[in-house]
């Protein structure tokens, strides 16, 4: 039961080199920054690296359904009666959207593309048959047109088409497939008879199939790692500020596949909705995780779309100047092409009461309807999303227009859309075996700072037994000596 002295001062002095070793490790941040170095240098979009590719073939399958809501009580409407609505869905499409026409400019330092959206119809995951599925909604095109001619002296341009238009309803029935995809209206086939401007065709995402929507510049994060894929051009537009700038060109942002790495909890999200006209920030509200794969969940923040008394700052949406409508509920008539369209979230959620309770059959929630984007924090790749989006129509009684009847002033729902990415098995095997990887990095200091402790405590140890074993001998010395005898 001895251990010579020199045994234990080596134990000690290795306690404390190791401990000295790995508080500098940890100050110095040597493997941390080891790791940022990497993931900066590895998520640019350059040609060769793994972000490049993800970037420009995402492998995850994004899904795009759509909901459409089916009037069952249109003669109550036009009587002044509160909607009925039945959910009708989903209609679910694969969306392949490669980027294309790739060049890379300025040094690697601007990358330009185009996104072709591709839709291809997938039976499994639906409830229907888009081809003979019908729904009966708002009549769009005639609302629109209504829109068109009510301010203007322009009833001539109706001259032809009135006749047509006299057969027409406010709601008209038709199949999913038509009011996705495109059907030739007879309201719209008259009037470009007279101004070829006008398409005769009328589909929500009509000619959207296959065609990309315009060019974007995105910088590639080899300057600075934060703005990996950030837009900074699209159409030719170079303008970032929009509020100046027409609604409808508003660029900020990335286009919400990626983000920078080394994202924080407290940094707001900007990208870029070119459905919505506008850019959009998101917020931190949670972590989670997605098949293993840590991330922190973003969310668009309530005053997003909150009225003007709430926030100040979206009077810039009011149209015309002034005009505000209510919170959740976006006018988006200039973007497309003057028809009175209103985009909200699915069921009004987070907007304004009086918006539900205008209609029987919404019931918003917050897990099924809100928009949410799913980031790994030391990446910045998106692991998870749903983009939800309800396509509204403005509806009023209009004097002149027998078609409008008696109907109430409504935000009138036709459709809405849920946009989903989930990241596939492989590409989260391959990520969560990097992050593995950069997880051991990372914990080296404190491995060494463990191994000092326990020496430490090895060395604690060794010095009181053998302070004890010293006692008991000096003890076993003395007993004989004070015994009284
Ligand atoms: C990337 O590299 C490959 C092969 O080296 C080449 O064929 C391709 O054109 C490059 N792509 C771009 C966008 O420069
Ligand atoms: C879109 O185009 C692709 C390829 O051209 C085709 O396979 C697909 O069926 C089209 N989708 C729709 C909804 O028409
Ligand atoms: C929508 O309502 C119409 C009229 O009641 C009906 O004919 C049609 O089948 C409904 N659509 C669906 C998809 O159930
Ligand atoms: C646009 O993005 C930049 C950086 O991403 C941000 O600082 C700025 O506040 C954004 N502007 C708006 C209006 O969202
Ligand atoms: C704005 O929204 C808040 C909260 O929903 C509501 O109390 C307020 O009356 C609204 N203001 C206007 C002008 O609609
Ligand atoms: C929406 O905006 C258009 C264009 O500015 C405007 O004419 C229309 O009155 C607005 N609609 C509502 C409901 O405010
Ligand atoms: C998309 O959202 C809808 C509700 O908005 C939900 O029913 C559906 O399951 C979601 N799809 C995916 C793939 O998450």
């Amino acid at each position: 039961m001895s251990i010579r002295p020199g045994v234990t001062y080596t134990i000690g002095i290795l306690c404390i080199i190791l401990l000295i070793v790995s508080i500098t490790l940890l100050v110095a941040n040597v493997f941390l920054n080891v790791v940022d170095n990497y993931v900066k240098k590895e998520v640019q979009l350059r040609n060769g690296t793994v972000a490049f590719e993800t970037w420009k073939n995402p492998p995850p399958p994004i899904y795009m359904q759509f909901y459409f809501f089916n009037v069952t009580n249109p003669d109550e409407v036009l009587n002044g009666g509160k909607p009925f609505l039945e959910e009708k869905g989903p209609y679910t499409y694969r969306e392949y959207r490669p980027k294309e026409n790739v060049t890379f400019m300025n040094d690697g330092k601007v990358v330009f593309a185009i996104t072709p959206k591709t839709y291809v119809f997938v039976p499994e995951l639906s409830t229907g048959d888009p081809e003979t599925d019908l729904i009966r909604t708002v009549n769009i095109p005639v609302v629109t047109v209504m829109n068109m001619v009510r301010y203007s002296s322009s009833q001539t341009i109706l001259a032809e088409a009135l006749v047509t238009f006299e057969r027409e309803g406010l709601f008209t029935m038709r199949t999913v497939h038509e009011f996705l995809w495109g059907y030739k209206d007879p309201v719209l086939a008259a009037i470009h008879l007279v101004i070829k401007d006008i398409d005769e065709y009328f589909g929500l995402y009509h000619k959207m199939n296959g065609t990309a929507d315009g060019r974007y510049a995105f910088l590639t994060g080899k300057e600075n790692y934060k703005d990996f894929t950030r837009i900074i051009e699209w159409k030719g537009n170079k303008s970032l500020d929009w509020w100046t700038t027409d609604m409808c060109n508003m660029i900020n942002g990335t286009d919400a596949t990626s983000f920078h790495p080394l994202i924080t909890k407290n940094e707001t999200l900007h990208f870029f909705s070119s459905d919505l006209c506008r850019s959009l920030y998101a917020t931190f509200e949670k972590a989670l995780s997605v098949k293993r794969i840590p991330a922190f969940r973003y969310v668009l923040p309530r005053e997003t779309f909150a009225n003007v008394s709430e926030n100040p700052a979206n009077s810039g949406f009011c149209v015309p100047a002034g005009n505000c409508l209510g919170s959740g509920v976006l006018n988006v008539s200039t973007c497309k092409q003057g028809a009175p369209i209103i985009l909200s979230s699915p069921h009004f959620y987070q907007a304004d009461q009086k918006y539900i309770d205008d209609i029987e059959g919404m019931h918003p929630d917050k897990a099924n309807h809100e928009t949410f984007l799913d980031i790994n924090p030391l990446t910045g790749l998106l692991v998870r999303a749903a983009k939800r989006v309800q396509i509204n129509v403005y509806i009023e009684k209009i004097d002149g227009f027998h078609q409008t009847g008696n109907v109430q002033t409504l935000i009138f729902p036709v459709m809405y859309l849920n946009e989903s990415v989930l990241i596939d098995d492989l590409s989260a095997a391959k990520l969560n075996s990097m992050l593995l990887q950069t997880e051991v990095v990372t914990v080296i200091p404190f491995m060494i700072m463990a191994l000092g402790i326990l020496f430490g405590l090895i060395f604690i140890i060794l010095v009181c037994t053998n302070r004890s074993v010293d006692n008991e001998a000096s003890e076993a010395e003395r007993t004989p000596l004070l015994k009284p005898s």
